[in-house]
């Protein structure tokens, strides 16, 4: 699958560890200088929009409209879009929760893609490998879109995750709190970032 990561900060080069064994990745950056990121081409946000099948957006929330209007609303026209976003405002506060989410503004924004909610509960450095040591960590995915998620999930599979499709696009208001939840615990509460979430089932 041809994946474009936009953004080459902590999650976009996590994720491209993850994801270049299986599939063909490329970076989009709003200065796609150097051209190389860990070796895979960097190109302008929608030179990289426009080449992908998938695209994550592994860029800030606070970002989001500035990426999808760079990348082209009509290049990510019919695909899968993941956001990974954990929706935080300029002072580190919750900025949407209760009556929408970041996943769905992004959708609001983009009329026509599939936009998937996933991988914002894992912390970047967990991100890679989808286990921390022998445990491997849920991705928590919810999309409007069955064949969209399902893509969703053979990535996180690909990866080393355990997915869950946690349902539509809407449940993204809860799956964003736990990202929150996991940011306090990591941060606040002095746990570090190798911590994760499992879901324990029967
Ligand atoms: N870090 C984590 O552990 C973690 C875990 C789960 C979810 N998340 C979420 O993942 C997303 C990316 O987080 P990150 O830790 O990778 O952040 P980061 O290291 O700061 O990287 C974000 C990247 O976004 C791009 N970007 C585009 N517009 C931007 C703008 N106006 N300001 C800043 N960066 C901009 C930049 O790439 P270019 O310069 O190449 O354009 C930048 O390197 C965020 O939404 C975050 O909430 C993070």
């Amino acid at each position: 699958m041809k994946i474009a990561i936009l953004g080459t900060g902590n999650v976009g080069k996590a994720l491209w560890k993850g994801l270049s064994k299986k599939h063909e990745v490329k970076f989009g950056s709003r200065n796609p200088i150097p051209s190389k990121v860990n070796g895979a081409e960097v190109l302008h946000l929608s030179d990289a929009a426009k080449w992908a099948d998938v695209v994550i957006a592994a860029v800030p929330y606070r970002a989001m409209r500035e990426v999808v209007e760079k990348a082209g609303k009509e290049n990510l026209k019919g695909k899968v879009v993941i956001d990974v976003s954990n929706p935080l405002d300029e002072s580190g506060a919750q900025a949407v929760g209760f009556s929408s989410s970041a996943a769905e503004e992004l959708s609001k924004m983009l009329p026509g893609a599939k936009v998937v909610k996933a991988f914002n509960t894992v912390f970047a450095e967990n991100m890679g490998s989808g286990s921390i040591g022998a445990h491997k960590l849920t991705l928590f995915i919810a999309g409007d879109d069955k064949s969209a998620k399902g893509i969703v999930e053979g990535i996180g599979k690909d990866i080393g995750f355990e997915p869950v499709d946690v349902g539509p696009l809407r449940t993204s208001r809860y799956i964003e709190p736990m990202g929150l939840a996991l940011i306090s615990m990591g941060f606040m509460q002095r746990m570090g970032t190798r911590i994760g979430i499992s879901l324990v089932k029967d």
